[in-house]
């Protein structure tokens, strides 16, 4: 939680510079002096403290100096994606300038958050100002720490040796500790790495070169934030604008606005547009209203187009001849963010360049090990872990890999229900051009299938515990349609677990995939008229609305079989309970694993009473009511 505001001044002499705030990040455990190094750093410049974002924002809107304003507006951008999902991040962000550079320090605590905080942190900072204690040298935290930077794409490291005053001043103790960071540091690829021994209490090197150590000849801290050139040549990157939205105030104007993440455009330029792949030349530019010829990486423009082209919001603008992926699959590092896990298979919604989508991963590879690079087998993802994945979106969009461009490949999950930021990640490469792959015409449609049928396809959803007489209800309906001349499929849980899904178990994860697996087979069995009455704990409401969104609108009716759980023990059909409850099985639906009741069911039968018969009376009255014949 951000600490409540102090107050902010900050300094005018920022107005004179042109130059982009240099963005960075402090980083080390409680006691390396990270408090002290930037209270140091103001204190010196005659800053009056700071401080925290809500002050920074109320400050800006209050005194609205020029210069600051645009640095406000980049500490702003980076930060809007987890404030719109309302994600509390404990990172504080604190402004101050000096008359050559202004800055964006982001201060990452280093408690048991640090991986989240710290990717915040990280994804919008160019440099990381690495603390460790003069006395204890690297830690395990220092080399965490400087992995999350380099995952995030962070190219710039200064490792602080603090407290050098507490070793006497001694230049071996600085050098051993800064030869071994460099050598741990090496495979992390850095382009600088910086070692500069410092005091933050003392303020030996960090605005003024200290007398202290005659040995270091490498500047203070100060002039080397000062004048480090982070900025990779954007300009000389080829050009990528993510459409943030169509402007049509009227008939004759079409305009897509964002803001160039790389590369120059100009008038006349041919541009492609992506995913489309369609092409047209840029007749007009607009930076604030005006026309302008040109627009470079950060600015913020609408631009209009010879060609009426589809072009929506999420759609990427490109160079014609360097233009970025496009596919469905890729590749990436993801960062997971929230108390519940990542399960493989369930759906999130993915925000990248302005597009928002559905996205699964596909198969976790690996996680890799925050303190050591290495990578260990997993199933799942928890709070502040790093993995390597595959995923799979709804549709094909554009992106480049995130070590191209930070801009263009980044994305965030967000967690349908909660509508939570759950994890950030990193594009390595696409997996499959999406174009490669296309929908085979077919002649017959579903609809046609359907007639031959007379009736209409449904899915009959059955969910609940084990032993709520699912199974039991389901058949009596299906044995009700089928003497109607209704044409039905049975799944059932039992069933299919010997068959198709006979590699999956009962961990979260295998339940996600189950009920995945299921929701695709049923789809199919509607596609060739059926009506499918799936019968299945289900236990999760993520996977049962997955397959309610899968299924064509109205087709899907979700009948919660709603039996107290004492009854289920008290039946126990298959002795699975008493097995459960005397911890013989382990993740058993209401013994030691969750079960989620539906919130809006088109059915909930009163399992707990009614007699099996009664209650598929209900169901087929419920589907002679919806004119499903
Ligand atoms: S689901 O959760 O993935 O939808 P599914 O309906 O396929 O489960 O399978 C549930 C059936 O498997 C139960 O009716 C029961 O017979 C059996 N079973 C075996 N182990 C478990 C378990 N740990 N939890 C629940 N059901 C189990």
């Amino acid at each position: 939680m951000l600490e409540p505001a102090t107050r902010a001044t900050v300094s005018s002499a920022a107005e004179s510079d042109t130059r982009p705030a240099l963005r960075f990040l402090t980083c080390g455990s409680v006691d390396d002096g990270k408090s002290t190094l930037i209270g140091r750093l103001l204190y010196e410049q005659n800053l009056v403290f700071d401080d925290h974002l809500a002050a920074l924002e109320r400050d800006s809107r209050k005194h609205g100096t020029t210069g600051a304003e645009v640095d406000f507006a980049l500490l702003l951008d980076g930060l809007e994606a987890e404030r719109e999902q309302g994600i509390t991040i404990d990172v504080a962000y604190r402004y101050f300038a000096t008359p050559r550079r202004s800055f964006i320090v982001a201060d990452t605590p280093g408690h048991e958050q640090y991986t989240r905080n710290m990717a915040t942190g990280a994804s919008n900072a160019e440099l990381a100002v690495l603390l460790v204690d003069a006395r204890k040298g690297l830690l395990a935290q220092t080399r965490r720490h400087a992995i999350i930077a380099s995952l995030l794409g962070i190219r710039y490291a200064v490792l602080a040796v603090n407290k050098i005053d507490l070793v006497g001043y001694d230049e071996a103790v600085f050098a051993r500790i800064a030869a071994e960071f460099a050598e741990f540091a090496a495979p992390l690829g850095f382009k600088e790495i910086r070692a500069i021994p410092i005091s933050a209490r003392l303020g030996d090197n960090v605005s003024a070169t200290s007398a202290n150590t005659p040995w270091y000849r490498g500047g203070p801290l100060l002039a080397y934030l000062e004048t480090v050139n982070v900025e990779e040549d954007r300009a000389a990157k080829p050009f990528r604008m993510a459409v943030q939205w169509v402007n049509r105030p009227n008939l004759d104007f079409r305009g897509f606005a964002g803001t160039v993440a790389g590369g120059v455009l100009r008038v006349g330029d041919e541009i492609a547009a992506l995913p489309s792949g369609r092409t047209s030349t840029v007749t007009a530019i607009l930076s604030a209203g005006e026309a302008v010829d040109a627009a470079e990486a950060g600015d913020a423009v609408t631009v209009t187009l010879a060609d009426e082209i589809d072009i929506t919001r999420g759609d990427m603008l490109a160079a014609l001849r360097d233009r970025p992926q496009v596919a469905d699959q890729f590749a990436a590092h993801l960062v997971w963010m929230a108390n519940d896990r990542l399960m493989p298979g369930r759906s999130y919604l993915m925000k990248i360049n302005h597009a928002t989508l559905a996205a699964t991963v596909t198969e976790l590879k690996h996680r890799v090990d925050v303190d050591t690079l290495a990578r260990l087998a997993a199933k799942m993802l928890s709070l502040n872990e790093v993995g390597v994945c595959n995923l799979s979106v709804a549709r094909p969009v554009a992106f480049d890999a995130y070590a191209d461009s930070r801009d263009t490949g980044a994305f965030i999950l967000i967690d349908r229900y909660t509508n939570e930021t759950v994890a950030a990640g990193m594009i390595d490469f696409a997996l499959r051009r999406a174009t490669n792959i296309h929908h085979q015409a077919i002649t017959v449609s579903k609809a046609e299938r359907a007639r031959l049928m007379h009736h209409k396809p449904a899915v009959l959803w059955f969910t609940g515990l084990s032993g709520a007489g699912k199974s039991t209800v389901a058949n009596l309906v299906e044995a009700g349609l089928h003497a109607r001349g209704l044409h039905t499929l049975m799944l059932d849980g039992d069933n299919i677990r010997h068959g198709l899904n006979k590699d999956l178990g009962f961990a979260e994860t295998d339940r996600v995939e189950n009920i995945r697996r299921i929701g695709e087979v049923a789809k199919l069995m509607t596609d060739a008229g059926l009506i499918v009455l799936c019968s299945f704990i289900s236990p999760f409401r993520a996977e049962r609305r997955m397959v309610r969104e899968l299924i064509e609108e109205g087709e899907f009716i979700e009948i919660f079989v709603d039996a107290p759980l004492e009854a289920c023990i008290a039946r126990d059909p298959k002795g699975l309970y008493k097995r459960a409850l005397a911890g013989e099985i382990k993740n058993f639906t209401g013994v030691d694993q969750a079960y989620e009741r539906p919130e809006n069911p088109e059915l909930r039968l009163d399992a707990g009473e009614g007699a099996p018969a009664a209650l598929a009376e209900q169901v087929i009255e419920l589907l002679i009511a919806r004119k499903l014949w």
